[in-house]
């Protein structure tokens, strides 16, 4: 065991930057939250994703929506809300466009964690390497085949690197993080001779989108919400019966004092 440790100690030291992940802050008790989130799911994502785990009623039933609502906001045509969220276009037609299928997000969430997703869903930017199929890559997922498919929302960012703390004013830090406009990621660098520097980078919107930057991450943050919701909707559920729980055992916890003093009462 030591030896494998060992092997793997010269790999961690040779990793060029550990970026920070952006948090995602996901928060299940927001309903609204969540409907806005399935809502991108289904306009943005199930064109290629499919979430076969869950069924739209399910959906509806959980987020306090009814099936009419469901059938006129969530559903294709020709879908019906017993239906599982499956995939538009066959495994074999994407596999030829995009090189991979793309992934059933119903687990995604546990797999990758809300921050990785919520980064990875806002950290694509232009490259215009004509290896790159759409003209995009991603900071957190570098090379993925998939387009940057929120870029009517988003506009295209450009990727600045490797800003130097000490080269940046603090203060003209401070203003691009109070601005909101550009999205700052802290990397850590260890360099060759082992000592550690921060850096940061900035993807900075040049070409406009619909959405405000700010706005844009908002949206992104309710679709990561769905997406954690969708890993493990029972949540919702638990939440529920847990408070009952707690409610239960406190009476229990009454009940039973109130029984231990009957009887120890006649000891003394
Ligand atoms: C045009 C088709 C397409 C659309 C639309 C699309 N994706 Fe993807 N997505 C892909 C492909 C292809 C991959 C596989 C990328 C790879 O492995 O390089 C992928 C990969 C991913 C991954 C990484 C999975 C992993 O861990 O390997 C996530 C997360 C993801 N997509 C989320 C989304 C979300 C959320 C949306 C909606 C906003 C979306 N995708 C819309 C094609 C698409």
């Amino acid at each position: 065991m030591l030896a494998a440790l060992l092997a793997t100690l010269p790999v961690v030291s040779m990793a060029v930057a550990e970026l920070e992940l952006l948090e995602a802050k996901p928060d299940l008790n927001d309903k609204a939250s969540l409907q806005r989130g399935a809502r991108l799911f289904v306009n943005f994502c199930v064109s290629c994703h499919s979430a076969s785990y869950m069924r739209y009623n399910r959906i509806g039933r959980d987020l306090g929506l009814s099936d009419n609502h469901v059938r006129e906001n969530l559903l294709f045509a020709g879908d019906k809300v017993v239906d599982k969220m499956d995939v538009a276009i066959p495994t074999g037609t994407a596999n030829t466009w995009f090189g991979v299928p793309p992934p059933d997000l119903s687990v995604i969430a546990r797999a990758r964690g809300a921050d990785w997703l919520y980064s990875y869903l806002v950290t694509f930017y232009k490259d215009d390497n004509p290896a790159r199929p759409f003209g995009v890559n991603n900071v957190v997922f570098p090379e993925v085949a998939m387009p940057h498919v929120l870029w009517s929302q988003q506009g295209i960012p450009e990727y600045v690197t490797g800003d130097r703390p000490e080269n940046v004013e603090s203060d003209q830090l401070h203003a691009l993080e109070a601005s909101g406009e550009d999205i700052l990621l802290h990397r850590h660098l260890v360099l060759s001779d082992g000592s550690a520097v921060e850096a940061i980078d900035r993807l900075k919107v040049v070409q406009a989108g619909i959405m405000e930057p700010g706005q844009f991450r908002k949206a992104v943050r309710d679709l990561v919400n769905f997406l954690v919701y969708l890993g493990e909707p029972a949540q919702l559920v638990r939440y529920k019966i847990g408070i009952w729980v707690l409610v239960f055992l406190a009476v229990l916890s009454v009940l039973s004092y109130s029984l231990y003093r009957e009887y120890w009462k006649d000891v003394h």
